[in-house]
């Protein structure tokens, strides 16, 4: 039997790490006090919403003397951004801008973002720094599939790349035939690309008889969704490769805020070196001690063209120390409070449905979860499909199985139907899990 391609040891060698990453705790925490001092002044002296929202809350940069001070500053929100489109929250001249961004987001205006040369080449800094945390190295081939365009995914990954010394294939999202064939022939070692839409090639695979776990894939990058490790053991199992998070958003700066070494994939290590962290109380706002469970929070510390303070994220996470590296981790990140549905007084996220899904080896991991409003209740209807080869009766045998898992360990009444292989609709890039059709009163 050929030998697993995940045998070979990744462990990077000390001195290939950029010292920053293996530091002492006082090291960071030194340069990050004095980038943050200079990031609140540049955001003050520069943007008209900073300006206003620090003298409303009564502080000014110099106030900061300590990390901890930062708990003073004002929060920033998707809506600040929102309020200033497009450009306003902009901290240097347009003939500064290099490049620009956009999220969409899935109501309202998106949020638009800025880099200037300096930015670009910190994000691919951070991106190469991402990219071999994960196992890359110089000479492999990376298959970008995040899609390229105002999106970061495809850009962000292919400049770390590019950085790294590593061939970026820039495939982006789409065309799931070709994907294969360029896996089959280009055969690149690394695969950048949401989870969903990994499972999508993967299908793909399957159709054109191509067996994944001979592909040339070593290692998947997978992120810009929330995943589970129980997706990750499919992933690395069907492909016999490792699958590694790599966690940001494009406020921040884009992919590269935080990613899992491969040695350990215990939750993405975060680059505090450019982006400081908090986690916050979501209800009240106040900070939250390490390991403490929360809405996560940035502080751009190097970002030249659109530094962001106490950016609230909206992901529900928690800070961990550092294993890997001297910098800290994020637990993974299973839920964002966006995505977090009440169901008749029960907290439900997407992402403890995917992980019941797994356990069942007759089901696939495509699903959608249908939320609509009956005689003043809520209700929850499941669609997932099965993997082939199951008949109606097995699939009502499902339908059953997975209510039962739903309402005994989340704790909420679902209806489950379990539909044919293929006939949920399949996600190019982050997957919509939630169709909410209850009224919007
Ligand atoms: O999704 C940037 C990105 C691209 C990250 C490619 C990783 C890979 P946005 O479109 O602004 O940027 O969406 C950011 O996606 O606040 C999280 O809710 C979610 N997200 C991103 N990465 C992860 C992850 C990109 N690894 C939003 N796990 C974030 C869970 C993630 N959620």
């Amino acid at each position: 039997m050929p030998a697993s391609k995940r045998a070979a040891n990744r462990t990077p060698r000390r001195e290939e790490l950029n010292p920053i990453e293996i530091a002492s705790r006082d090291e960071i925490m030194a340069l990050q006090l004095r980038r943050m001092k200079w990031s609140l002044k540049h955001a003050y002296e520069n943007v008209a919403h900073y300006r206003k929202s620090f003298d409303a809350a009564g502080v000014h940069p110099v106030d900061l003397k300590r990390l901890s001070d930062l708990a003073k500053f004002p929060f920033t929100t998707k809506n600040d951004l929102r309020a200033n489109y497009p450009y306003e929250m902009f901290a240097v001249p347009m003939d500064r801008i290099v490049r620009i961004h956009a999220s969409s987001g899935t109501t309202g205006k998106p949020t638009v973002v800025g880099y200037t040369k300096r930015d670009i080449q910190t994000w691919a800094d951070v991106c190469a720094r991402s990219i071999y945390a994960s196992g890359g190295r110089r000479g492999m081939r990376v298959h970008v599939a995040f899609g390229y365009g105002l999106f970061t995914g495809g850009l962000g990954v292919h400049y770390g790349a590019e950085k790294l010394g590593c061939p970026a294939i820039p495939v982006s999202g789409g065309m799931t035939e070709r994907q294969i064939k360029l896996i089959v022939d280009f055969e690149p070692e690394i695969i950048a690309v949401t989870p969903s839409y990994m499972l999508a090639i993967l299908d793909e695979f399957r159709t054109q008889g191509v067996d994944p776990a001979k592909s040339s894939l070593q290692i998947g990058i997978f992120g810009a969704e929330p995943w589970t490790n129980a997706m990750r053991a499919e992933i690395e199992e069907t492909f016999d490769m490792h699958a590694v998070d790599i966690y940001g958003l494009s406020e921040v700066i884009g992919p590269g805020v935080a990613s899992e070494c491969v040695e350990t994939k215990d939750g993405p290590t975060v680059w505090e070196d450019h982006f400081y962290p908090e986690i916050v109380d979501p209800a009240t706002g106040a900070v939250l001690p390490d390991g403490e469970a929360g809405e996560l929070v940035f502080t751009s510390l190097t970002k030249e063209g659109m530094p962001v303070v106490r950016y609230r994220t909206r992901d529900l996470t928690r800070l961990l120390p550092g294993t890997a590296r001297s910098m800290r981790r994020l637990e993974k990140i299973t839920g964002r409070s966006d995505d977090m549905m009440i169901v008749r007084g029960v907290n439900v996220f997407p992402t403890q449905i995917e992980e019941l899904i797994l356990k069942d080896q007759r089901l696939a991991p495509h699903f959608v979860i249908e939320l609509r409003r009956e005689d003043r209740l809520d209700t929850m209807t499941v669609r997932v499909e099965a993997r082939p080869g199951a008949d109606e009766a097995s699939r009502a045998a499902c339908d059953r199985d997975l209510a039962h898992h739903i309402k005994s360990l989340i704790g909420v009444t679902a209806t489950v139907e379990t539909v044919p292989p293929g006939a949920i609709e399949r996600s190019l890039g982050k997957a919509k899990r939630i169709v909410d059709l209850r009224p919007t009163d």
